[in-house]
């Protein structure tokens, strides 16, 4: 396919978000078509998937079911839009994708990445990023981000969240390790412009 399929992964507070913005605005100005998105959702019936996963009150949901959901969202958004894209020639970029499940899913609700790969690989059709750019923060200083943006002092559950932010960093330090020619981290300490810097170049030596 002419585009390429660029997917951003990180920890709460990474700052993900704000760089993708970013990152886009330069290849945009640059004359590139980008196509941002993210992951689960990025088209209605994705969204709605979304939507249900999300959602707070479903205290019930099974761990394999949640997964399941994911990679049906997954799917829908690849059919209808990442594979369009990439057809015509865009660069896709897209917040988040099959790497959060593999380290949320897989690591962290504790499925296993290989199972959790292969539920994700009958959903892609060998559909997986050209490149995913791991924006990395480490823990202390990642919840440390979290924290201030709340605004309030650490409580019980914040401890709790504690052992699963340090889950959710180690699943994704191994999965750079297993896919380490997809899975590039840039440094994601610094401020914003700094870390998009970096990541422009990556992605500008990358396509
Ligand atoms: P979102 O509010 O988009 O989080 P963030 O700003 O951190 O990207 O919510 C997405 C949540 O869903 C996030 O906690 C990560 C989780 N997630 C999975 O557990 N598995 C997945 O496959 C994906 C795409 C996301």
């Amino acid at each position: 396919m002419k585009g390429k399929f660029i997917t951003f992964e990180g920890t709460e507070g990474s700052g993900k978000t704000s760089i993708i913005r970013r990152v886009a605005d330069y290849f945009i100005a640059k004359g590139y078509i980008v196509v941002m998105t993210r992951e689960p959702g990025g088209t209605p019936i994705a969204e709605k998937i979304r939507s249900i996963i999300l959602d707070k009150s479903h205290t019930e949901m099974d761990a394999k079911t949640e997964a399941l959901l994911f990679a049906a969202a997954r799917r829908q958004h690849i059919v209808e839009k990442i594979v369009p894209a990439l057809e015509a020639g865009s660069l896709v970029f897209c917040d988040r994708a099959i790497d959060s499940s593999l380290v949320y899913q897989g690591v962290a609700r504790k499925l296993g990445v290989d199972q959790v790969l292969a539920i994700n690989q009958y959903a892609i059709d060998n559909i997986m990023p050209d490149l995913t750019v791991l924006i990395d923060v480490r823990p202390e200083v990642g919840l440390a981000r979290v924290f201030n943006n709340k605004g309030r002092e650490v409580n019980r559950l914040d401890l709790e969240n504690h052992d699963f932010y340090h889950l959710i960093y180690n699943g994704y330090q191994a999965l750079m390790k297993r896919f380490p020619d997809r899975i590039i981290a840039v440094n994601g300490e610094g401020s914003i412009d700094e870390v998009s810097k970096a990541t422009i170049e990556l992605i500008e030596k990358y396509i």
